[in-house]
């Protein structure tokens, strides 16, 4: 069996004459943080209902621990759910909110389970406080405390720092961070991808419905890191150049034409120099820097205002 907790094959969610989410495919590994980035309307919630249980798909599958979800109606139960706003009492304290939920889902409601939910999410000393009172911050804590009921494999939050302060920000970011390290899948989407490179481990960049790409947290780091571009005639007549002339070792060949290399010491009047004494022809040399919100925005068909963040 691979690593896969959840296979996407071909999601799609028809709206009428919309098209929320077409053909999602991909996988979530155990123990991934998995985020998933778009714009407003990219079509994320569309997509989190349909893994939660809470949609139906209009075309192809979702596969949870390699079955299929609809052979296995337990996977849902897998699943613990924060997508759009929590539903709280306001009048109720956290402890309170707790236990009703457990009374809902019908989940024995012991004083103990209570406790170590709220302990988990950092409301253990606020007992005599009620929801009303809570801070934006608080509030999405104890909606996180509600979706881990039932001790789910999955957590799933929709924009969970959508609306808070930074350090509301801090609070769920840290807790989502413990969860993580406890074991739990967690799967998070946002449209800050700054944001969400601090907590997630593997991305999907989805923009009108369309997963565009899916990239590893150290490939992305990759991606975005300085480099040096050089545009050359033919990488393999420049590559042993660069590692034995100019010792670089870090550097990728991105095809025929390009090379990226990643060595910060070296300069580029290094690399003219030497590479021209071989009689190399070099068409481009540049310093490029990348931001992870301005890689975000080129997938997503917007680079066009953001260029003058190149260097
Ligand atoms: N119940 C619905 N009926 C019709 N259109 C919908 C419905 N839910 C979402 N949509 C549309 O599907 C698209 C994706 O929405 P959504 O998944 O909420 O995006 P995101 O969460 O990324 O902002 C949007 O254009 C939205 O208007
Ligand atoms: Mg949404």
């Amino acid at each position: 069996m691979s690593g896969a907790i959840i296979e996407l094959k071909g999601l799609t969610k028809q709206f009428k004459m919309k098209t929320a989410v077409h053909k999602a495919s991909f996988k979530i590994n155990k123990g991934d943080i998995f985020g998933l980035i778009g714009q407003n309307g990219a079509g994320k919630s569309t997509l989190l209902k349909m893994i939660g249980g809470l949609l139906y798909p209009t075309s192809g599958d979702i596969h949870f621990f390699n079955e299929a979800s609809d052979k296995n109606q337990l996977y849902f139960e897998r699943m613990g759910l924060l997508i759009e706003s929590p539903g709280l009492y306001p009048a109720y304290t956290a402890y309170q909110n707790l236990n009703l939920m457990m009374i809902a889902y019908g989940i024995k409601n012991s004083n103990e389970e209570i406790n170590k939910l709220l302990q988990l999410v950092g409301l253990e000393n606020e007992k005599k406080l009620k929801v009303k009172e809570f801070s934006m911050g608080m509030k999405q804590r104890l909606g996180i405390a509600i979706a881990l009921l039932g001790s789910p494999d999955v957590l799933i939050l929709d924009e969970p720092i959508n609306g808070l302060d930074p350090h509301g920000i801090k609070e769920v970011r840290e807790l989502i961070l413990e969860l993580n390290k406890n074991g739990l899948t967690i799967i998070i989407s946002s449209h800050i991808l700054e944001e969400l490179s601090k907590v997630a481990t593997q991305y999907a960049i989805i923009h009108e419905g369309k997963i565009m790409e899916t990239i590893s947290k150290d490939e992305l780091l990759l991606k975005c890191e300085e480099r040096i571009e050089l545009e050359i005639d033919d990488a393999k007549e420049v590559t042993p150049v660069l590692e034995e002339t100019l010792n670089i070792k870090h550097y990728k060949v991105n095809d025929q034409n390009t090379i990226y290399i990643y060595d910060s010491q070296v300069e580029n009047h290094q690399i003219v120099k030497h590479l021209s004494a071989k009689g190399i022809a070099i068409h481009s040399i540049s310093k490029h820097k990348q931001g992870l919100e301005q890689y975000f925005l080129e997938r997503t068909g917007r680079e066009a205002a953001y260029s003058d963040q190149f260097i």
